[in-house]
């Protein structure tokens, strides 16, 4: 594109203004996080975690947010659900109306009703999943439609019923790599405007196949696109309020693309977290009413 059809804001060397808006989350602390099985590939049972760090390693994340004047709501922790600080899996919701997640796996299907009730006392429209599905671990709202992972735990099925509960465009990606076996490890949505419209997203092109692959360059030419380097330290797990955006710390060529789009990275280090697989968006609900 010629230099002079690009927007004043977009010029190489100058960096765009970028504007935070309030959000909302639900956390979970992790008072009783450990790893005891073994679901995805960064989990190893026989590895021993550290629960304090991981309690300290998560109030830097709630810390940062309250710092930056978002709102964090807090789901009670229960014991013996260790994985239950991810919980962006539990559900997800858009236009106050909340899909409830139902987990691929036993070991975590007990989750679901602790975010069932929490949505129920908070005035959430609660929809029921008759999928599989895992919330905002695989679903994600950017600038008005809904992109929705597959592949290793949520399914088809539940992707055909956002498109109905949240009468939205829903785009479908196919994942093919274990590692990242949700969506919101190989993807991060770093505009969301309310309205519609494109919205920016940063991703691991070769975490999707070639369909899915054609259709983020299709839909999202402007992406920030991550090396492996920063993926396989679960950089994409990273959220974003439009400026500030939480980021693994040693993410460092995301970090530096992150700042040369004008975004505001802030370096947070969750590693003790990421023996369950799980990073910063993880441990993120965000709730839109
Ligand atoms: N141990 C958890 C699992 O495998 C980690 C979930 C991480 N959450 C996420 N949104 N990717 O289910």
């Amino acid at each position: 594109m010629p230099a002079d059809v690009l927007l004043e804001t977009e010029m190489p060397g100058t960096r765009p203004t970028r504007t935070p808006t309030p959000r909302h989350y639900l956390m979970c602390r992790p008072d009783h996080f450990t790893v005891e099985y073994r679901i995805n590939p960064w989990m190893d049972p026989d590895q021993p975690t550290d629960t304090a760090l991981a309690v300290r390693q998560w109030e830097s994340l709630r810390d940062a947010y309250l710092a930056l004047g978002h709102t964090v709501d807090l789901l009670e922790p229960v014991a013996g659900l260790v994985d239950m600080v991810f919980s962006a899996n539990g559900g997800f919701a858009v236009d106050g109306k909340a899909y409830i997640a139902s987990f691929a796996y036993p070991q975590r299907q007990p989750e679901a009703e602790s975010f069932r009730r929490w949505f129920a006392e908070n005035d959430f429209e609660i929809t029921e999943p008759e999928s599989v599905n895992e919330g905002e671990g695989d679903f994600a709202y950017v600038g008005g439609v809904i992109l929705a992972g597959r592949g290793y735990r949520s399914t088809a099925g539940s992707h055909a019923e956002l498109e109905k509960v949240f009468d939205r465009e829903v785009l479908s990606l196919t994942l093919v790599d274990p590692r990242f076996y949700h969506l919101d490890v190989a993807l991060t949505v770093l505009d969301s405007e309310r309205s519609a419209g494109p919205g920016r997203i940063a991703y691991l092109p070769h975490a999707f196949d070639d369909a899915s692959r054609a259709l983020l360059a299709e839909r999202f030419p402007d992406s920030i696109i991550v090396t492996d380097e920063d993926a396989e330290i679960l950089a994409l797990n990273s959220v974003s309020d439009g400026l500030n955006v939480m980021v693994a710390a040693g993410a460092d060529d995301y970090i530096r693309q992150l700042a040369e789009h004008g975004y505001r990275p802030v370096p947070l280090d969750l590693s003790e977290l990421l023996k369950g697989g799980g990073g910063i968006k993880c441990c993120t609900q965000e709730l839109r009413r």
